[in-house]
């Protein structure tokens, strides 16, 4: 498709514009068994620290009108078991590896884009500058432009490898994050992570997570994100990754229209592992019909 080229996030083609998103697929491997993951333009993995972590306290996710609330809190199995036991397996599936990264410091996304460069089978690194799930610092850091650009700029250092920052939602001003991000060295800008919300039991008065909040997520989020994505991708000229409530190919025409040059396919997979695959055909059979390439629906949006 002649499209291709604006699929390039820096040095890295992405063979088409449907990614999974980070954590909601673990890393990845877990979809291999209802298709072929190598098809995607890209496999996020979920979010990979310096040492493991165990999460917060149960329960850690739960059902909200088209959503879900999740409180996580990052639970992985950190960077050098991801290195030693998920990538080669990513690998050998032929899959476009894009490692999401959590650090809470510039110094730890410093630490973490040098020891996984030059992996082989690793394709690009995402940013987790924005989970809201995290006590020590992923929100306060992600919500900060001149903390973003100090991120970034932090890993570029680093490594060679393609870098994505994934922002927050949780700003007044998406375009001066997706700015920032640029600035310190970013190839492209992920928008946008979860959203806090909380949720509260009727019968026990407590919060139906156990962590208080979580990250809201799924289809209610999509018009807020498609509105971010709006914006982000007027504010900067690196390409815009459109993510929150992508469900059918419909919802990723919508993202590349309001401006994303890929998406990515999140909670939908808990309710229908084939979602991402879908999203892809769907899409590929929109633009045949529509006679048009991908590229051709990136800000295509008519606002007269
Ligand atoms: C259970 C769960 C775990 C997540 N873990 C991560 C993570 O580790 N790193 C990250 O950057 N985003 C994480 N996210 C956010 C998603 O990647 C995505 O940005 C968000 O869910 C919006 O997309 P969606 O509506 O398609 O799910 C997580 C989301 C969910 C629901």
């Amino acid at each position: 498709m002649s499209g291709e080229r604006r699929l390039a996030i820096g040095s890295l083609v992405l063979r088409n514009p449907v990614l999974t998103a980070s954590g909601t697929c673990g890393y990845g491997l877990e979809l291999a068994r209802y298709f072929d993951i190598a098809v995607l333009g890209g496999i996020c993995t979920k979010g990979i620290s310096l040492e493991p972590r165990a999460g917060n306290s149960p329960p850690r996710v739960c059902e909200t009108p088209a959503g879900m609330l999740n409180s996580i809190g990052l639970a992985n199995v950190g960077v050098e078991a991801f290195v030693a036991e998920k990538l080669p397996k990513l690998q050998a599936a032929g899959a476009t590896v894009v490692a999401n990264v959590l650090g809470t410091t510039p110094g730890e996304f410093e630490r973490l884009a040098r020891k996984l460069d030059g992996r082989p089978g690793l394709h690009a690194l995402e940013l987790n500058l924005s989970c809201p799930n995290v006590r020590e610092g992923g929100l306060r850091l992600g919500t900060d432009p001149g903390r973003v650009r100090e991120a970034v700029a932090a890993a570029r250092g680093a490594t060679t490898l393609p870098l994505i920052a994934k922002l927050s939602p949780e700003t007044a001003d998406i375009g001066a994050l997706a700015r920032a991000a640029a600035e310190g060295g970013a190839d492209a800008v992920s928008v946008m992570n979860t959203i806090r919300g909380m949720a509260i039991d009727v019968r026990t008065r407590r919060p139906r997570l156990g962590n208080g909040m979580g990250g809201l997520s799924g289809p209610a989020i999509r018009p807020l994100a498609v509105r971010l994505v709006f914006e982000a991708s007027r504010a900067v000229p690196i390409p815009v990754i459109g993510v929150g409530g992508v469900v059918r190919w419909e919802d990723a025409v919508e993202m590349m229209l309001a401006g994303a040059t890929a998406v990515q396919v999140g909670t939908a997979s808990f309710v229908h592992p084939r979602a991402p695959l879908d999203v892809l055909v769907g899409l590929d059979a929109y633009c045949k019909e529509q006679q048009i390439t991908y590229a051709d629906l990136v800000g295509a949006v008519c606002l007269d």
